[in-house]
């Protein structure tokens, strides 16, 4: 199972992924362009120390993504989602999508995503916070696969 955030904006969300691929020992794929530079001094506080233990890969865009990513289902997660996350059944070789803080996914992304997933959320509010999603979901997705590891 993989991580991967489609244009991120907000260093602190990405630093937060870092430290969460680091702790769930999966493989994070930043697509770009980003909203802030890789030497952020928020993005390395909010990653802390995991940064060595993250696998971290950076695609210059969409295509480039796409080009490189290999087999398995891209599973995108969406407030538009067709599919509640407790209803959703993963596959090991999932790749778990998110998109940009202001803008999600656009079109060519759902477009080409194999299934969308939705975290119920109460009425009226928005969304979740993206590395907060992104959490919700990767954990959803090892558990379900026996993906997580064991202290
Ligand atoms: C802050 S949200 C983006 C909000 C954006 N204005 C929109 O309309 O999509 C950032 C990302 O977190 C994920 N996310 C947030 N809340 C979610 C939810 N309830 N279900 C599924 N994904 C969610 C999605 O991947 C979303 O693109």
């Amino acid at each position: 199972m993989r991580l991967a955030l489609f244009n991120p904006q907000i260093p602190q969300n990405v630093g937060a992924c870092i430290r969460l691929s680091a702790c769930f020992d999966v493989a994070l794929h930043i697509i770009e362009p980003v909203g802030f530079s890789f030497d952020d001094r928020s993005m390395k506080r909010a990653a802390l120390d995991y940064g060595p233990l993250s696998h971290m890969t950076r695609y210059a865009d969409w295509d480039a993504f796409q080009a490189a990513r290999g087999p398995g289902r891209l599973v995108l997660f969406t407030t538009k989602g067709a599919t509640p996350l407790d209803g959703f059944v993963f596959e090991p070789g999932d790749t778990l999508l998110f998109g940009s803080e202001t803008a999600g996914a656009p079109e060519p992304v759902h477009a080409a995503a194999d299934a969308r997933v939705v975290i119920p959320i109460r009425p009226g509010a928005r969304s979740m916070n993206l590395s907060v999603s992104a959490g919700i979901g990767l954990f959803e997705g090892l558990r379900q696969t026996g993906g997580l590891t064991r202290c």
